[in-house]
């Protein structure tokens, strides 16, 4: 089990399509024990495997009850393949740093996907849940929840990491 570093947004590999994943063997069941790793360190409510530097459809969602337990969901080549309704909550990710914002979303989405065993499945999901999968699913094409922000909003973000960064180089 490892903790994997995650990217943070400027990252040209957050930007990257992620490919299907074919292969359901040991590396992939592996990988993803180190992003749960991960993701509960950071901690997390969902993580795709871009977010790591493996630009494949693979994310991870927590399902947990309670908050010393720790259940997640994984979900392989998923796609939304119906949605109904919009909603508006906060969001945040651990892509992209000192950030939230409300973003609208739709309110139900129905995805197909593959477990870890390559098995395909669909799920209905609504409310928070709803949005996190969205947020999770965009990552592996390549968008960050800073992409639905207004284009002021996402200026004003871009001019405070060129200033965060610019920071670190001269500490
Ligand atoms: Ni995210």
């Amino acid at each position: 089990m490892t903790i994997r570093k995650i990217l943070a947004y400027p990252d040209p590999v957050l930007r990257v399509p992620a490919v299907p994943v074919t292969k359901f063997n040991e590396d992939l069941s592996q990988l993803v024990v180190d992003m749960a790793e991960t993701m509960y360190d950071a901690p997390g409510i969902g993580l795709a495997a871009p977010q790591i530097g493996e630009s494949i459809q693979l994310i991870l969602v927590d399902v947990s009850r309670e908050e010393d337990e720790q259940k997640f969901m994984v979900m392989i080549n998923p796609e939304i393949i119906e949605h109904e309704g919009k909603q508006d909550d906060e969001e945040g990710c651990l892509s992209v740093l000192e950030l939230t914002a409300m973003v609208q979303r739709y309110q139900k989405v129905t995805v197909r996907y593959q477990d870890i065993a390559g098995k395909e499945q669909e799920l209905n999901a609504e409310d928070r849940f709803a949005v996190v999968l969205q947020h999770e699913i965009d990552h592996l094409n390549g968008v960050l929840f800073i992409d639905h922000l207004s284009s002021l909003k996402r200026s004003l973000y871009k001019k405070k990491v060129k200033k965060m960064l610019a920071a670190d180089q001269r500490g």
